[in-house]
């Protein structure tokens, strides 16, 4: 038999050792209660996930204003929190897991649900059919609290007893929004150069490490590429990376697209193809992976369509990769990620959501995998039969009515 390099130990430049190479992706929860608080389905969601035995599980994205969710069952953390907070962070650290936080602000992407008129890098508005409110552009005082923000979250993030933190600055999120030269059109040294759009994310994260201390886990999870006319290249890209590099961070996770290009979905082929589009699948952001080891020796974590054994393992030992992300397959799949793990299950799931209707297919995937966490987040099993559909449909009714109650209960 091969050696099994997914089932080795990973340490990283902080120190922190990881039990294996997989890391479960973060995946929204959508299911904070109505102060913003993690619930008890956090912790079930967890417990299950730590019973994985992956090496890292990343939460959903943590907010860091409630005011700028990107779902309204987002939770924010707050110190009066520590106690749910503490309850969340042991689930995932159950079987020697390490769970660490992303933490994010959705800024223009922020839903008419949350907000009519969302903080952005400048006054871009999301074109998107009619659920994002043309954003305002921030103020010098307004970022400077964005900066508070993420390093008092990060804070709490290490006193709850969570094991890293992930700054989010890819999708199209604020982070990516500063970055992009087609949402950040400002002329101050926050906006032009990409040194000037790169500030915030590096002001961030150094005044981030200088709280955390230099043996606390901090991640990155940075496009590729925005994948749309005028936004961020896959050449400004390894120019950010270049700028990471020099950075005391301990793990770079790549990604791509905004809710205007979808790419973290793109992948999924027909099922009837899943052999021929295996490779192509899984080479999802391989090719930049490479551009980036050239450049860079941070270690490496993508996610995206990987779904194989062998080729996840033939490319750890390749040293294309330090660490192997997989979201979807923590939700069709939970119960074979450990044999995943130990090599004894060849390959996991790979279910296609279609409807048929091209302008929809985007929506009903991510409403059938939102719709799915919320069951287990309530104990229910995974349900193969949903309808992507009435998914997609329930998920903006469920948005809508927890924008609500949250609102009633302000
Ligand atoms: C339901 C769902 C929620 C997601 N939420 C987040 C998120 O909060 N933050 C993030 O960075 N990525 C998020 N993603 C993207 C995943 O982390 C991952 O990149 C994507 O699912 C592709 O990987 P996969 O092919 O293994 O599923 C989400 C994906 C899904 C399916």
């Amino acid at each position: 038999m091969k050696n099994n390099l997914i089932n080795t130990k990973f340490t990283l430049p902080c120190g922190v050792r990881l039990n294996n190479r997989l890391v479960k992706s973060a995946m929204t929860e959508r299911i904070g209660n109505k102060k913003f608080e993690p619930t008890r389905g956090h912790v079930r969601l967890y417990e299950d996930w730590a019973d994985t035995n992956a090496g890292l599980l990343i939460t959903g994205n943590v907010m860091i204003d409630h005011k700028h969710l990107e779902s309204a069952g987002n939770v924010c953390f707050e110190e009066r929190m520590l106690p749910q907070l503490n309850r969340w962070a042991n689930a995932g650290k159950k079987k020697g897991n390490h769970i660490w936080v992303q933490i994010s602000h959705a800024g223009r992407q922020t839903n008419k649900f949350n907000a009519t008129r969302p903080l952005a890098p400048s006054d871009v508005q999301l074109k998107k059919i009619g659920l994002f409110g043309k954003p305002r552009a921030m103020s010098e005082g307004d970022i400077e609290k964005v900066i508070e923000g993420f390093v008092k979250t990060a804070l709490l993030v290490k006193k709850a007893g969570f094991t890293g933190v992930q700054v989010h600055s890819a999708h199209g999120y604020l982070l990516s929004q500063f970055l992009s030269p087609a949402t950040n059109i400002r002329t101050d040294k926050w906006g032009g150069t990409l040194e000037n759009r790169s500030r915030l994310l590096l002001t961030i994260l150094r005044e981030i490490r200088k709280q955390v201390g230099q043996e606390f886990p901090l991640s990155v999870k940075l496009n590729s590429a925005d994948f749309q006319k005028g936004g961020l290249t896959e050449e400004e890209s390894q120019e950010v990376v270049k700028m990471l590099d020099k950075e005391k961070i301990d793990l770079l996770e790549i990604s791509g697209g905004t809710y205007e290009k979808v790419a973290f979905f793109l992948m999924n082929e027909d099922e009837g193809q899943v052999r021929e589009s295996t490779k192509r699948r899984e080479a999802y952001f391989m090719d930049f992976a490479k551009k980036v080891r050239a450049i860079s020796d941070l270690p490496l974590l993508i996610t995206g369509g990987f779904r194989s054994f062998d080729f996840c393992n033939e490319i750890l030992e390749n040293g294309e990769l330090d660490l192997i992300g997989m979201g979807r397959p923590f939700i069709t799949d939970r119960e074979k990620i450990g044999g995943f793990i130990e090599g004894n299950v060849p390959v996991l799931n790979n279910l296609v959501i279609r409807t048929g209707i091209k302008q929809f297919e985007d929506a009903a995937e991510g409403g059938y995998y939102a719709r799915q966490l919320i069951r287990f987040s309530k104990g229910k099993p995974f349900e193969r039969n949903l309808s992507p559909t009435w998914s997609s449909t329930f998920l903006v009714l469920y948005e809508m009515k927890k924008a609500l109650s949250r609102r009633i209960f302000q």
